[in-house]
């Protein structure tokens, strides 16, 4: 049994990949419907068509597009991050996108898919990484899956990872859930938690 809270789970997914028949675009659009389908309010930022900046502290904060980015970041509950796996690394594209946020992430979910050969472990622990940094939460585990074996150009056809994909949907959903409530309330009471330090 879980208990869901009265405001809609928000869940900003980003699709870290730039390639037109990206695969990690195919598994996000498909955990999105899902989380949708289950009344989560979901901003897609596919970042092949809202390139960002290269970071540049100096510049980033003063961008034209910057305030409303940021606003849709500090509104979400839960990071939905998506990345091919270069290198045994996330992507430029999805690291340039953290690198413009920090305190927005506090006390967030952060939920990894990865597409990779080789199970994404070093990106899934490169997105733990970060997520430490700012004092963000992930889930246990992120979900990694391989171009055209499980995913082809238009949908998910491995039915194991299609029961993956289930189960990490609800876990984002009942566990970013529970943190968002915990979340308003630390922001709007006066205990010493870390999150005191985010009140505004
Ligand atoms: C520059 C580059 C580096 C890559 N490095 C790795 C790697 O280290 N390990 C791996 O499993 N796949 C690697 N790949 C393969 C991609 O992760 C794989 O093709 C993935 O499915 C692409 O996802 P996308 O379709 O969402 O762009 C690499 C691909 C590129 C272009």
């Amino acid at each position: 049994m879980t208990v869901m809270s009265d405001a809609p789970l928000r869940v900003q997914a980003v699709v870290g990949s730039l390639r037109e028949r990206s695969v990690t675009r195919i598994v996000i659009d498909h955990v999105a419907d899902r989380l949708r389908g289950h009344g989560a309010q979901v901003d897609l930022l596919d970042l092949s068509l809202e390139p960002l900046p290269l970071y540049n502290p100096d510049t980033a904060y003063a961008e034209p597009a910057f305030p409303a980015l940021q606003a849709r970041v500090e509104r979400a509950d839960v990071y939905l991050l998506g990345t091919p796996d270069y290198h045994g690394s996330i992507s430029a594209p999805l690291k340039n996108f953290l690198d413009h946020f920090w305190h927005e992430f506090a006390g967030k979910l952060f939920a990894p898919l990865v597409a990779s050969h080789e199970k994404g472990l070093t990106a899934i622990d490169q997105l733990r990484t970060v997520a430490r940094q700012c004092y963000a939460w992930t889930l246990p585990y992120g979900v990694s899956f391989v171009e055209k074996a499980d995913v082809n150009e238009e949908a998910v056809v491995n039915p194991r990872l299609l029961e993956r994909l289930e189960m990490f949907e609800h876990d984002v959903r009942v566990y970013g859930d529970l943190l968002a409530r915990q979340r308003r309330l630390d922001l709007a009471g006066a205990e010493p938690g870390y999150l005191a330090r985010y009140r505004k």
